[in-house]
């Protein structure tokens, strides 16, 4: 698929990676719809940069968490840019728990906004396709989604069922829709990043660095231009994954 004159959602898009991939798609020639739960001021920023660009674009904020919404932002989307062509689902909640401190609310909040939120925005994306449009659908997941950890359990669990997730709809939809999933390494720090953390991962990653936003958007832009890849999992992690 070209770019040029779609039009994307990307979940979570007011701030880090999420905010990163709308200016690229808007960069490439996409319009876009700028989701947002929090962060109104940066999404409206967005907004603004994007039609700095010359594209179209349009915040819509969502709890994520909720069941309900989908499909009244869809029609938002479709009724402000005409389409709704490409969506990634970017938006996440990321928390360390251990089968020790793992309670139902931090389970509840990562099935939620990690798997279902995904689903029911991808469920409302389609109802709106029209006979004989194509579309994408990305979702950024982790490399924890496939192997064990101890840490952030749910979050692991999550992250799984966002990758299972994407191989069913992947043959459910196909061949309108192509349905990939992106598994990211480390690339930006997490917010406050105690300790450290981060400037003390190279050592073990393969190929001793941290990943950019550059590499996430280029990973995507792959997956968007390739009309012969579904279903698959790309990792863009340096090797930390092996
Ligand atoms: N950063 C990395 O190095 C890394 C590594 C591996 C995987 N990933 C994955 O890459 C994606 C982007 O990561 P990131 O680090 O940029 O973002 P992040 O900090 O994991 O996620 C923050 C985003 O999620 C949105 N969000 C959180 N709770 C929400 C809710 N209840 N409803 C709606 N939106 C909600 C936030 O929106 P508001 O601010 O508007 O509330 C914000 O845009 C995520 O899926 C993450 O798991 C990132």
């Amino acid at each position: 698929m070209q770019l040029a004159g779609r039009v994307s959602l990307v979940t979570g898009a007011g701030v880090r990676l999420g905010r990163a991939l709308a200016l690229s798609l808007a960069e490439r020639g996409s319009d876009v719809a700028v989701h947002y739960h929090r962060s109104e001021g940066p999404a409206r920023e967005v907004v603004e940069q994007i039609r700095a660009l010359g594209r179209r674009a349009v915040a819509v904020p969502l709890d994520l968490a909720q069941d309900q919404g989908y499909g009244e932002l869809v029609s938002r989307v479709v009724d402000s840019l005409g389409s709704l062509d490409v969506l990634i689902n970017s938006a996440s909640v990321f928390e360390r728990g251990t089968i020790q401190t793992e309670s139902t609310v931090s389970w509840d909040r990562h099935i939620a906004i990690n798997v279902r939120a995904p689903f029911l925005l991808s469920q409302a994306m389609v109802s709106r396709l029209q006979q004989g449009q194509r579309g994408h659908i990305i979702n950024i997941a982790d490399w924890r989604a496939e192997r064990p950890g101890t840490q952030y359990i749910a979050y692991t669990v999550s992250k799984a069922g966002l990758v299972a997730l994407t191989k069913s709809l992947a043959l459910a939809l196909a061949p309108q829709v192509q349905v990939n999933v992106i598994a990211p390494g480390a690339i930006l720090a997490p917010p406050g990043d105690p300790g450290g953390y981060f400037a003390r991962l190279p050592e073990r990653i393969p190929l001793r660095k941290v990943g950019s936003p550059q590499e996430l958007v280029q990973a995507v832009v792959y997956l968007l231009e390739s009309d012969f890849v579904t279903g698959e999992v790309l990792h863009v992690t340096g090797g930390e994954h092996l």
